[in-house]
């Protein structure tokens, strides 16, 4: 790999979309290809497994505050950011399984009637604190298709539920704008969709 071609690749990126939209297939799929194809690579996620990401699972699953969950969420990010960071200093390329747009448009769902423009309100909150991402892709699917993909699953959390997910997707839709956000057919075959996202990662 050539130094200025790896100048131009993107080091850090998020995946984002409602429950059941790919994430975790396609980050997994994204990783193992740049891993095979010779590239320093980690794959994270988030709520992270250390102590905060814990009790931000038992925030969702308590159906705790709003604001705590919310807060937590940030915490755990924050704190998320100092690892990524490590790896980013050492060249690593980073692929995260939620971030920042996760909590802007849960916890901005959550939040819809308790406060005026919660999505404004968490981006102030924690924009400063964290590491913004080169790339963030958007898998966009309907969430009565997303929710048929995950019933089997044994255990849904409470956010699984479509009219929740259906205000998820209206906020994702509303803050995925600009040039960090690459919207993605959440339909497509899942090798279309890994190709798309490997070679924008590489360029
Ligand atoms: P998420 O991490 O966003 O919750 P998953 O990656 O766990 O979603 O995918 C949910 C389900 O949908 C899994 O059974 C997965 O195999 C399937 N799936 C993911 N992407 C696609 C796709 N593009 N086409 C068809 N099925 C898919
Ligand atoms: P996750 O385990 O990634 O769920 P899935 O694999 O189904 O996408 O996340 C658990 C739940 O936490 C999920 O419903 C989304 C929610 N969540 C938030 O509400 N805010 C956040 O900031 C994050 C990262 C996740």
């Amino acid at each position: 790999m050539e130094t200025g071609e790896k100048k131009e690749m993107k080091q850090f990126i998020t995946f984002e979309g409602i429950d059941g939209s790919g994430k975790s297939t396609i980050s997994k799929e994204v990783y193992e290809k740049l891993k095979s194809e010779g590239y320093d690579v980690v794959l994270t996620y988030e709520p992270t497994d250390t102590m905060i990401g814990k009790y931000v699972q038992q925030c969702i699953k308590t159906q705790s505050d709003p604001f705590v969950t919310a807060f937590t969420f940030i915490a755990d990010r924050i704190q998320h950011c100092k690892q990524i960071k490590e790896w980013l200093d050492v060249g690593k390329i980073v692929l995260c399984d939620r971030y920042a747009e996760s909590t802007y448009s849960y916890q901005g769902a959550q939040l819809q009637n308790q406060i005026k423009n919660p999505i404004k309100w968490l981006q102030e909150l924690s924009e400063d604190r964290i590491i913004m991402p080169d790339r963030t892709f958007l898998f966009v699917i309907q969430p009565k298709e997303s929710l048929a993909r995950i019933k089997h699953r044994d255990e849904l959390v409470p956010f699984e539920r479509l009219s929740f997910l259906e205000k998820v997707h209206t906020n994702y839709l509303k803050i995925s704008k600009g040039e960090r956000f690459l919207k993605l057919d959440g339909t497509k075959k899942i090798d279309e969709i890994v190709d798309i996202c490997y070679k924008d990662i590489i360029q």
